[in-house]
């Protein structure tokens, strides 16, 4: 061989000085974001963001449950394949969405809309918390074209309530997410034995933490305070949330309301309506019989009631409930792109990530989002070219008998939690 050839086969990477751009270039699956996000945020963030309640049982089962699914693919020609698919009526690129997640500026100073436009730029629905750090407003402005949700709260003042609805009107949401499953707040114990409070306080632990995470710190501490400009104006207009109003915050569901203010809702409101935080396929049966257009399968990501079921031990049993009546989607735990796979396969209608996102993000901001999202995108369409179909249409179709459920082995950890 010449030198010159030897020369050829020799790529010299220069050193990239930009931690956001290593990221980028070198995180090739959300476990690699998992872990990049995990050394960006202090402790006590990152734990927020990761982790469960009390002994995280359902979180890891979460894993377990797609684990618990083997793809059996079968011969035969493959285009494509196209993984656009109709959402709630508007076709998407992808069948996934952005869920909800609450307080997304403590993750990264451009917070909501930096997921926004990410989501608008892959042509997916996001969902925007009601505990947003940015406005129902300031996303539509930035972002119209993207189709939003907002995750709203059932209120007892019926005239607060008509309010919000034509806040959302007004700001242009298509579709309203109630959750199910916040009638109190989950008891996150890693939260707890952290200290963590919201915004972060100024604690001795947080400034050693500040040496540990100065990167974080210097923007955190240069941006606007966390405000929640979507609730009530007596709450968003406070510039510094207490801890004890961010545990008021955080559980801020009211337990009273019930299925006469679905009732109630769906009469107030010609959008769309999605119930998330359901596991019982009577839920599922009920919310289609009220007439509300879609159920997310969901555990709140294991940070609510530990022990509760995961979406995809029930989601069978709910397809067959509501046959084609109403969309399903699933989300909690969701990693690879073969979990939609199996997901869809299964019933599900579309998958919504968590997580996933937030990783996205604290590591490289928008991009990261992006980056999050392409590599979903990618490994769904090798998955389902590797399994042999064609289109999410075809792959819904043929559904079960593209998979085969295993044995479960209980010793056996998670991938994702195994380190
Ligand atoms: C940091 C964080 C905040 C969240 N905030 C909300 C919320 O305000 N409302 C809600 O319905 N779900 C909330 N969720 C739950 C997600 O919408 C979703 O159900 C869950 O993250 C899906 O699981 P995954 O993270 O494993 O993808 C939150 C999740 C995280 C991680």
């Amino acid at each position: 061989m010449k030198a010159s050839d030897v020369r050829q086969l020799i790529q010299v990477r220069m050193p990239e000085p930009s931690r956001r751009k290593r990221v980028l270039r070198s995180a090739f699956s959300v476990a690699e974001y998992r872990t990049a996000a995990r050394h960006v945020l202090p402790r006590g963030i990152f734990d927020y963001l990761d982790g469960g309640s009390e002994d995280e049982v359902t979180l890891r089962r979460n894993r377990a449950s797609f684990d618990a699914w083997g793809l059996m693919p079968s011969w035969g020609a493959v285009t494509g394949p196209d993984t656009t698919t109709g959402i709630l009526g508007r076709q998407s690129a992808l069948p996934i969405m952005l869920t909800p997640t609450g307080a997304t500026r403590l993750f990264h100073p451009e917070g909501e809309l930096a997921v926004a436009r990410a989501a608008a730029s892959a042509d997916i629905p996001y969902g925007l918390a009601g505990l947003s750090t940015v406005s129902l407003e300031d996303v539509a402005a930035q972002s119209p074209t993207l189709d939003r949700w907002f995750n709203f709260g059932l209120s007892s003042d019926a005239g607060y309530q008509a309010a919000k609805l034509e806040r959302c009107r007004a700001a242009g949401i298509r579709t309203l997410i109630v959750s199910a499953d916040t009638r109190a707040l989950g008891s996150r114990e890693r939260d707890l034995r952290n200290g963590f409070t919201a915004p972060p306080a100024l604690t001795l632990s947080s400034l050693v933490g500040i040496a540990a995470r100065p990167g974080w710190w210097t923007s955190f501490l240069r941006a606007d305070g966390i405000r929640f400009p979507n609730l009530d104006p007596s709450d968003s207009d406070a510039a510094l949330v207490t801890p004890s109003m961010w545990q008021q915050i955080l559980g801020h569901s009211d337990a009273s309301r019930g299925w006469g203010d679905l009732d109630a809702l769906r009469a107030q409101w010609s959008g769309k309506i999605v119930l998330k935080g359901c596991v019982n396929p009577a839920d599922v049966a009920r919310a289609a019989s009220i007439g509300l257009d879609a159920v997310q399968l969901s555990n709140h990501g294991g940070r609510q009631l530990d022990h509760m079921l995961s979406p995809m031990d029930v989601l069978q049993e709910c397809r067959q409930r509501v046959q084609g009546e109403m969309e399903l989607y699933l989300d909690s735990g969701i990693r690879r792109g073969s979990d939609i796979l199996t997901a869809l396969a299964l019933g599900a209608d579309a998958c919504s990530i968590g997580r996933p996102y937030l990783y996205g993000l604290v590591a490289a901001g928008s991009a990261g989002v992006t980056r999050v999202i392409e590599i979903f995108a990618a490994e769904l369409q090798r998955t389902m070219t590797l399994v042999g179909v064609s289109s999410i249409a075809e792959l819904k179709d043929r559904g079960a008998e593209l998979v085969r459920e295993l044995p479960r082995l209980p010793q056996e950890l998670p991938s994702t939690v195994r380190e």
